[in-house]
């Protein structure tokens, strides 16, 4: 069995090695043939494992996109590559790289932290180079992406979790008549199934234009924008990372007031998430003040912010017992869980390894390990797939995945190092 395992994790730094193009890494050929911004947080933290200039560069490389406002892109397109749709001539940026004009949830401070904790010694020259950039990105989330502290997502694609069932009630809000032709590439790789749909399609595209037509200025978009969710995967990522942030700027010797000060927002702004009514924590629409009903794998990143919040624990149960492989990305116990379609049901390595670090953090131990375990036998059994049916754990999405293989390397792996 030992050596399976060994033979795993060869494979998985093969799938690393195989998606590195040079300074940045492709999460999965093909469908995904440019840098995105938390893919290549967790390809850090693959790389880390066994290469920490690797993991560096890696880090170097996505802030070398940064704009000049702060924002550091979902996607950075470095080489022209017409596989993927829509590229940069649709979202028209002005970036440093060609790049979209969203961000994506900011993991990319905490897994900096942990290159940094590696080696405080080979990594301070580099941190310290980075972190102004850092603090820029965190500033330009605290300015322009919250309502009553918590973080908002302005294109479901901010989320990471695109076709998520939170985002139903806005998306369907919005007319996409006149978003005009376009042909979708994913599907050419997925089986549309797996995919969002092509009405999700419309919305996403109709919101890149209104982007795009609006030039990305945030203070225009603010109020033009019909798509505004205060979401818990942002709001919890952040406040996390912000954590992490504090830390290194004490690290460097850096005046950490204001840093200090955004934490305080954020733990506010993370109780406004809460929905008494299906006692978790949601996702609320700041243009109407509707919830969206959805208890979601980003519903349990609250340990992973630092909440320790018991109330979550007994949902935590109910999905671990409803399906064999979580955590999925939706409530199973809800009518609107697609076992296989992307963030409508499936199972993703990364989320668990978020939640399991939350777990860990919390003291949850029995319930983190079980998670780690779920996990490891999804991959192990399944493959390096980019997301799992929780039904019966077969394999869905993208094949050969960065961040598959990272979370397997840095913690799924019986032989990943445990720190
Ligand atoms: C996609 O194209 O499917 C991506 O998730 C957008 O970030």
């Amino acid at each position: 069995m030992r050596v399976r395992f060994e033979d795993l994790d060869t494979e998985a730094m093969g799938i690393l090695s195989g998606n590195d193009r040079g300074r940045y890494t492709v999460p999965t050929d093909g469908l995904y043939p440019y840098q995105w911004n938390w893919d290549s947080a967790f390809a850090a933290f693959g790389f880390s494992q066994f290469d920490l200039d690797r993991a560096w560069v890696e880090m170097e490389t996505l802030f070398s996109g940064q704009w000049p406002n702060g924002m550091v892109p979902h996607i950075l397109f470095h080489e022209p590559d017409d596989r993927y749709f829509p590229g940069p001539e649709v979202w028209g940026c002005n970036g440093p790289i060609p790049s979209s004009g969203i961000s994506q949830p900011p993991v990319a401070t905490t897994l900096i932290r942990g290159l940094w904790e590696r080696d405080k010694e080979y990594g301070e020259g580099r941190l310290r180079r980075l972190f102004p950039r850092l603090l820029a990105w965190h500033r330009w989330f605290m300015t322009w992406r919250l309502d009553q502290g918590a973080v908002c997502v302005t294109h479901p694609w901010e989320a990471g979790r695109d076709n998520a069932p939170d985002w139903d009630a806005p998306l369907a809000r919005i007319d996409p008549s006149g978003v005009g032709d376009y042909q979708r590439r994913d599907t050419n790789c997925v089986d549309p199934s797996m995919r969002p749909t092509d009405d999700d399609y419309d919305r996403y595209i109709w919101l890149v234009n209104l982007g795009r037509n609006n030039e990305w200025n945030e203070a225009i978009l603010l109020n033009k924008n019909p798509f505004r969710m205060a979401d818990p995967t942002l709001t919890f990522v952040l406040l996390r990372a912000t954590r992490d942030l504090l830390v290194l700027g004490r690290a460097l010797d850096q005046d950490a007031s204001e840093i200090f000060d955004w934490i305080k927002i954020l733990e506010a702004g993370a109780g406004t998430l809460w929905n008494d009514e299906i006692e978790s924590y949601d996702s609320r629409d700041v243009h109407t003040g509707a919830w969206s009903g959805c208890i979601s794998n980003a519903s349990f990143l609250c340990w992973f912010a630092g909440i320790h919040d018991g109330r979550m624990l007994k949902h935590l149960r109910r999905v671990l017992d409803a399906v064999p492989y979580g955590i999925p990305s939706h409530d199973p116990d809800s009518d609107r869980f697609e076992s296989r379609r992307y963030w409508r049901g499936p199972t993703w390595p990364i989320m668990n390894r978020l939640i399991g670090i939350g777990l860990e953090e919390a003291g949850l131990q029995d319930e983190a390990e079980k998670l780690r375990q779920i996990t490891a036998k999804l991959i192990a059994g399944n493959g390096f797939t980019e997301y799992f049916d929780p039904h019966d754990g077969s394999p869905a999405g993208g094949s050969k995945f960065t961040w598959t293989a990272a979370v397997w390397l840095g913690w799924a792996s019986p032989n990943a190092r445990r720190e």
